[in-house]
């Protein structure tokens, strides 16, 4: 039984919700009415009121609409695009296919958002010295065989997105503690590893969106808010420029299970 007084679905009472307030001919989203935000705000200005409860300042705007816009998408070929595709391609509705893809996002895959920005809020907390915090960081998930959530990229060497989210990041005073300890693990994993692991989007987008001060248990929605418009765009294009049920993904595969045999 959960004692704690902020949880408020106890026996008797009603549930509440601060997000929307919604009446015969009214709706209001945290406070501002629909119409007022319509009007005068951008879909990713709506997006920050309704994950953080307040309107942004110019500068949130600014950085909320550079990280929607970074992951819109990267190809045909991540899980989230094929699962998609896969999905339509098997004679199945546009939800179903989108739904797919969705599900596809985990800890290798823009899931990697909300581990990393995990590990940055933690690590901010225990102390100042984010050199020392990095060392340790890397050495503990070296020693464990871990991978670190956000970092290394099968493409880019450098992740472009990465390069221009910081870049405005600086530019509009969001480049903080969780940035800098950010490049930081970059550095020493790339001395520890002997590997060019860069700082990929998600743990970019990880590091700007812990010092714009989001939880990061949103981190994964970040990335399904970006990705969907492009989910939706590979799922309209396999449904009309493809044939049903093509051949999609890695096919060339060679079997090495037991040899034909017979039920004894
Ligand atoms: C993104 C990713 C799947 C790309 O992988 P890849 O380029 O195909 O690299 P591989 O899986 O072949 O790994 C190559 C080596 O680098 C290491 N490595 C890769 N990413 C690493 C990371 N984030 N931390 C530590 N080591 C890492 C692997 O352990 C491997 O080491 P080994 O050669 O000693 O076995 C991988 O870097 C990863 O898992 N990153 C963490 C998850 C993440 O950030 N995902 C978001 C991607 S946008």
């Amino acid at each position: 039984m959960n004692a704690d007084k902020s949880f408020t679905a106890r026996r008797g009472e009603k549930w509440k919700t601060s997000i929307s307030d919604i009446k015969k001919g009214e709706i209001r989203v945290r406070g501002y009415d629909i119409a007022e935000l319509m009007e005068k705000l951008t879909f990713s200005q709506v997006i920050f009121l309704i994950l953080k409860g307040e309107l942004p300042n110019s500068k949130e705007s600014k950085m909320m609409e550079a990280i929607l816009v970074s992951s819109i998408d990267h190809g045909a070929t991540p899980p989230s695009s094929l699962a998609t595709r896969t999905v339509i391609s098997g004679g199945n509705p546009l939800n179903a296919a989108v739904a797919g893809g969705v599900l596809t996002i985990g800890d290798s895959h823009g899931g990697a958002i909300e581990q990393c920005a995990k590990i940055f809020q933690e690590t901010v907390k225990k102390g100042e010295d984010l050199d020392s915090l990095a060392s340790e960081l890397v050495s503990d998930c070296s020693a464990k065989k871990k991978r670190i959530p956000g970092y290394g990229h099968r493409l880019h060497e450098t992740d472009p997105r990465t390069v221009e989210l910081f870049k405005l990041a600086e530019e509009l005073g969001f480049s903080g503690k969780h940035l800098k300890l950010a490049q930081v693990i970059e550095k020493k994993l790339e001395e520890t590893s002997g590997k060019k692991l860069p700082l990929n989007v998600d743990g970019a987008i990880a590091a700007v969106v812990s010092d714009m001060g989001f939880d990061w248990k949103l981190g994964k929605g970040f990335f399904i808010i970006s990705r969907v418009p492009g989910l939706i765009a590979h799922a309209y294009e396999e449904l009309t420029r493809e044939k049903p049920m093509r051949k999609l993904g890695n096919t060339d595969f060679e079997y090495d299970g037991p040899k034909p045999r017979k039920i004894p």
